[in-house]
């Protein structure tokens, strides 16, 4: 009796107070209760940042006053914060392809677990009896104000996890404001998600084919979708050793997922006129079970109408037409120039390991590195990409921003990594997990998560601003 009466009392009290999340008011409504009294803190945003005022506010207090809140109710959050309980959840959802396609890694998968060990290694050391009553998780980067020092990795073929898949992504980033990067291998066209983003920024990542008019046609588009940069990813020239997909026999790719920017392209959709080039590798072909469900895959995935489609060349086409241009092994520094003279847009390059390749960067005058091991996907026994981050920090002195990806795992991971000197972080993994296990509404939980425990681990570390935050937070563990 007295748990139901609790029950009406929280569902009398929870909709406006949760509907009101961010706004001051809230603080002092919730204060009444005091079984969230210990959620609560003096907090109040900076004026300076403008992008968490008006958007969904995502701070510690109001993220943690939310879920509380709930709780009264008997809602638990969508997707679990502990980041292994999220990945397990997620896997029990996902086919056995989809989840080794997106968990999987190179070899023994040595560079995902260094990747981790990395983070592990720095330990966080607070310094007390400061007043961190007013903080903010902004940052500036290229002239935009972001939320927080986070960004959404390029990850391709999310249909895998969700039929909304870029465009679940696209609607929760735009809701808080984080950059989402538009991935060449996306289930979804760029423009669909465009114009879903109102002006939310947005970058393109560039997988650099082997027709210079098809990579001069992507620009061309991610200049129109509003897009702010173009991360060219240099570590894929070659898929890597995926033993996961290898003992499946499984790569999405030739199921016609995850090649909607050629599909939706006019430079690729020319390109289909043609014969395609000769494939790597030729198996004798034997209709089965298993081939027929693979072109009805690439039927469907194929833009238009499915019967037309079954009448048409095309998407078997556009697989092979695909598979022979993807990428180009030959690429070198002074490919660059074309993309240079191409684009107004900045260049990021993307997969930078070695301090000598980000100086020719910065020589060859792109505008940021994102140091990055493909989260562990490439070369197995690779660097971690947070150790690499220092040297190259220490080579770029600042000239250009330095962005890290690869074992980002929540707000402490975001702390750790800008105090070894990224000036942001991409991404990648969790949010695929969110999206399989809730769709948009997932992302922008694992977003708020993810700015919340940025958040909170600032403040209790004793600082108020990521720009305070240097390697004098951290100190590295004894092993
Ligand atoms: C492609 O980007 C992949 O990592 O599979």
């Amino acid at each position: 009796m007295q748990a139901l009466g609790q029950h009406l009392a929280a569902r009398r009290l929870v909709p406006p107070l949760v509907g009101l999340v961010g706004d001051l008011a809230l603080d002092q409504q919730l204060r009444e209760l005091p079984a969230l009294r210990f959620a609560l803190e003096r907090h109040t945003p900076r004026p300076c940042n403008p992008v968490a005022r008006t958007r969904i506010a995502s701070g510690a207090v109001q993220r943690q006053a939310e879920v509380y809140a709930r709780g009264v109710a008997g809602t638990k959050p969508l997707i679990p914060t502990d980041p292994r309980r999220l990945e397990d959840a997620a896997r029990a959802r996902l086919t056995p392809e989809a989840y080794a396609y997106v968990a999987g890694g190179a070899g023994s998968e040595t560079t995902i677990d260094a990747n981790r060990a990395a983070f592990e290694r720095q330990r966080i050391v607070p310094r007390v009896l400061r007043d961190v009553s007013a903080r903010t998780t902004s940052v500036e980067l290229f002239g935009r104000m972001l939320p927080a020092p986070i960004l959404m990795a390029p990850v391709g073929v999310l249909e895998l996890a969700h039929r909304d898949a870029d465009l679940a992504v696209a609607r929760a980033t735009a809701a808080l404001g984080v950059p989402m990067i538009f991935s060449n291998q996306a289930s979804v066209p760029m423009e669909t998600c465009a114009a879903a983003m109102g002006s939310s920024p947005r970058w393109f990542q560039l997988y650099w084919s082997k027709n210079n008019d098809l990579v001069a046609s992507f620009v061309r588009r991610a200049e129109a979708c509003g897009c702010d940069a173009i991360v060219v990813t240099l570590d894929t020239t070659m898929l890597g050793w995926r033993t996961r997909d290898l003992d499946l026999a499984y790569l999405p790719f030739l199921r016609g997922k995850g090649i909607a920017q050629y599909t939706s392209d006019p430079v690729f959709r020319a390109m289909l006129a043609g014969e395609p080039p000769a494939p790597a590798a030729t198996v004798k072909r034997r209709v089965t079970l298993h081939s027929l469900s693979a072109l009805l895959q690439m039927t469907r995935a194929y833009p238009g109408g499915f019967v037309a489609n079954l009448r048409s060349k095309a998407p078997l086409g556009a697989v092979q037409h695909f598979v022979g241009t993807y990428s180009r092994t030959n690429l070198t520094w002074e490919d660059l120039r074309f993309l240079r003279e191409r684009t107004k847009l900045k260049i990021l390059l993307k997969g930078i390991l070695h301090p000598d390749d980000a100086r020719r960067a910065v020589d060859h005058g792109m505008d940021g590195v994102i140091v990055s091991n493909h989260g562990g996907r490439q070369i197995d026994g690779e660097i971690a990409s947070l150790d690499a981050l220092p040297a190259i920090v220490a080579e770029v002195q600042g000239r250009i921003p330095v962005l890290l990806d690869g074992g980002v795992r929540g707000g402490a991971d975001v702390f750790k990594a800008v105090a070894l000197g990224a000036h942001a972080v991409l991404v990648g993994r969790p949010y695929v997990y969110a999206l399989a296990l809730a769709g948009e509404d997932g992302i922008r939980e694992l977003l708020r998560n993810f700015i919340a425990e940025f958040d909170l681990t600032l403040g209790l570390a004793g600082l108020r601003d990521p720009r305070e935050i240097t390697t004098e937070a951290l100190a590295a563990a004894r092993s």
